[in-house]
């Protein structure tokens, strides 16, 4: 019983750190999350929801970088990728660098 309560409370305060968290630092794969990149490319870069958006699971890091912020800038543009340009001012360039080291270590 007791620990049961522990658990609940602990969860809690878990909960709190979690929502109260979301303007610190996130890692690769909290900001993957955050900044609705999982909408499109799915789960760990690997599972696009359409099947012409790319994997970007496994790529190099510093491509990976160079394409997001093509897309950002505009440099990048076409018909698929203005989806992505609409949500790209939600993350900046010290983010992105920090989602494609994540993206670079995934399996492809
Ligand atoms: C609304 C859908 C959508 C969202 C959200 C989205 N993307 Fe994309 N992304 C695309 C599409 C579509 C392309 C391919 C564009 C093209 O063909 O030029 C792409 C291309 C890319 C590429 C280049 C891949 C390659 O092989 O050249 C990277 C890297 C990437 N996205 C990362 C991200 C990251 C990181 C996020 C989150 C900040 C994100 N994307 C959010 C749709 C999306």
């Amino acid at each position: 019983m007791t620990s049961h309560k522990t658990l609940i409370a602990t969860a809690g305060i878990m909960c709190i750190a979690l929502s109260s968290g979301v303007s610190a630092a996130l890692d690769g794969a909290g900001l993957y999350r955050e900044r609705t990149c999982i909408a499109c490319h799915g789960a760990d870069g690997r599972e696009p929801v359409m099947s012409d958006y790319p994997k970007i699971a496994g790529q190099k890091a510093p491509y990976l970088l160079a394409q997001m912020k093509k897309i950002k800038d505009g440099t990048r543009s076409n018909d698929s990728s203005i989806a992505m340009k609409n949500v790209m001012h939600l993350i900046s360039e010290d983010e992105m660098a920090v989602v494609a080291e994540w993206l670079a270590g995934l399996p492809r």
